[in-house]
Parts: structure tokens; C-alpha cells; sequence
């Protein structure tokens, strides 16, 4: 009998393509995520599920997963599937970790660039006809120092485009090796260094126990006066309550923030700062980006349920 897929999350319709031609059954619900009740009751009669962000996967729902082998997350988070229950259960648990890192780099790009010259605020200013001309003085990018916290996959892109804008860059990274540093012409330093040198600082780790808060009270106050701080990697790296002193008082010149504690995220303490740039976790939000993934899950997965490879 064919493996069964179910897809509770929105996927691009070539992934449900490459399990069809795979000879794999599957249903595409992009809405059944959002629905617990409906997913546990269904998800017993599938072999695998193939997920973004919406669906969480929790123990209650694995507890229904009599038949599941495979969970694919379609992107690089793992934070939305309760992985010790999967793997107490047997179910493998398979990310794409390289289909979306350009996209969100890109997004960490831009969200300097918007947070340099208030951007968003200036557009809506003029959406309002005010022409508010001397309103909106910026920074330039180039000769500044750039902190990157996390030089992996997007955290490499990052120095990399930052370099190519004649930005400074100082990596702090402890699985960096010095050859590599050099290598990307990057400055390898210590965190505290970073935080004292840094004029933006941009964060690229996943939320782990050891970098939950990593930009915590303590260490947002050793940071350069006038900083300016971009989060695109997940919510809980940075103390939303202390960086929003901090903003207030003017010794953080701005942010921009992709990722929130608490998502989806309808009230923050950085939400109204005049000097704050927020999106909707749009970080791998694009055509190409999504379409690379929906593809790489697809094609793990399959391999899995077809050759447990
Ligand atoms: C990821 O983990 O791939 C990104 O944060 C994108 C997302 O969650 O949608």
C-alpha cells in the first residue's frame, strides 16, 4: 500500500506534485493545522506530515500518530513539533535547513537598511502628504561595524552581503573556527567585544537554552551607545521589555525585529516606538524560498517512506 502524507500547513503545490510522482497518497488541508482537534483526530491514518509553522505538533496530537514515521518542517525551525515525543515514538524529524537561508538573510539585509533610514516610518509619512524632509536624518552603512551573533547558513550570508556593502563585520560564533573567519573576511570575537564595538548587531542562532536572552538586560547595557539591533532569528534571543527601555531612553537608536516572544504577535512592548521596524516573521517569506522548501521536504520525505533513507 501507498505511504500516506498529510499536509496541514500551506505548501506550494509542487511538493504535493513530487509526492504524487513519487507514487506517495496525499492530501493537501492547508488549514487543518490551525485546527488541533480536527489534526488529532485524523492523524492516525497517516505515514508522514508535512508542515510550515502553523501546525504544532504536540504530544497530545503525536498520541493520536499511531501510523506516523516522518515530520517534515518545510524551513529551518523545529521549535513548532515537540521533537522528544517524536523521538520517544519512533518518528523521525526532518528540516530543510538550507532552502530559505538566502530569503531570510535578504530580510536581515533590508530590515538594516530600514532601520538605518526609517524607511517605513518616512513611507508613511508620505503616504500622509506631510513631506517631512528634514524629519527622517539616517546613518550610512558603509565603514560601520556590524556584529553578528551566530555565523551559520544565514549568519554566513549575512557577513558576506555586509562585507560587499563595506561594513565591518565581527562574528561571534563559538563553532567558528578562526581559518574560517579569515576566510570570510570576518573578525571572530567574543560577545562582550561585539557588544562594545558593534554600531548594528544582528542576530542568526536558533533559541536554544544557551542562547535564550542572549541579548538580555544585562547585556544590551554593554552595547554601543546608538546601536541599532535587527532580530530575525527567533523570538526570545532578546529582552523585548529591556530593549524597549533602552529604545525609550535613546541609548539604542533602533530595531528591527522579524521574530516576537510571543507569536503570532499582536501586542510587544517594541510595538508604537517611533524608532522601530516590525514585520510578520516574513524572514523566509518569498516565492523562491517557499518553493525551495515545499521541494526539499517533499523529496526527503519521500525518500523516506519509500527506502528509509
Ligand atoms: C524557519 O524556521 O524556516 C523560518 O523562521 C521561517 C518560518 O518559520 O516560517
Amino acid at each position: 500500500m501507498a505511504p500516506k502524507v498529510l499536509i496541514s500547513d500551506k505548501l506550494s503545490d509542487a511538493a504535493v506534485q513530487i509526492f504524487r510522482d513519487r507514487g506517495i497518497e496525499v492530501d493537501f488541508q492547508p488549514d487543518l493545522g490551525k485546527d488541533k482537534e480536527k489534526l488529532a483526530a485524523v492523524i492516525g491514518d497517516y505515514d508522514g506530515l508535512a508542515i510550515r509553522s502553523a501546525t504544532k505538533v504536540t504530544e497530545k496530537i503525536l498520541e493520536q500518530a499511531t501510523n506516523l514515521k516522518v515530520i517534515g518542517r518545510a524551513g529551518i525551525g523545529t521549535d513548532n513539533i515537540d521533537k522528544e515525543a517524536a523521538s520517544k515514538r519512533g518518528v523521525i524529524v526532518m528540516n530543510t535547513p538550507f532552502g530559505n537561508m538566502i530569503t531570510t538573510a535578504e530580510h536581515a539585509i533590508a530590515m538594516m537598511f530600514a532601520v538605518a533610514r526609517q524607511i517605513p516610518e518616512a513611507s508613511a509619512s508620505t503616504h500622509d502628504g506631510k513631506w517631512e524632509k528634514s524629519k527622517f536624518m539616517g546613518v550610512e552603512l558603509t565603514g560601520k561595524t556590524l556584529g553578528v551573533i551566530g555565523a551559520g547558513n544565514i549568519g554566513g550570508i549575512v557577513c558576506d552581503r555586509a562585507r560587499a556593502l563595506k561594513m565591518k563585520v565581527l562574528a561571534y560564533d563559538p563553532f567558528l573556527s578562526s581559518d574560517k573567519a579569515a576566510k570570510m573576511g570576518v573578525e571572530k570575537v567574543e560577545l562582550d567585544d561585539l557588544l562594545a564595538r558593534a554600531d548594528f548587531i544582528t542576530l542568526h542562532v536558533p533559541y536554544t537554552e544557551q542562547t535564550a536572552n542572549i541579548l538580555s538586560r544585562e547585556n544590551i547595557a554593554k552595547t554601543k551607545k546608538g546601536v541599532r539591533i535587527i532580530n530575525c532569528a527567533r523570538g526570545g534571543l532578546v529582552d523585548e521589555e529591556a530593549l524597549a527601555e533602552a529604545l525609550k531612553s535613546g541609548h539604542v537608536a533602533g530595531a528591527a525585529f522579524d521574530v516576537f516572544k510571543t507569536e503570532p504577535a499582536t501586542e510587544n512592548p517594541l510595538f508604537h516606538l517611533p524608532n522601530v521596524v516590525c514585520t510578520p516573521h516574513l524572514g523566509a517569506a518569498t516565492s523562491e524560498a517557499q518553493e525551495n522548501v515545499a521541494l526539499q521536504v517533499a523529496e526527503q520525505m519521500s525518500n523516506y517512506l519509500l527506502t528509509g533513507a
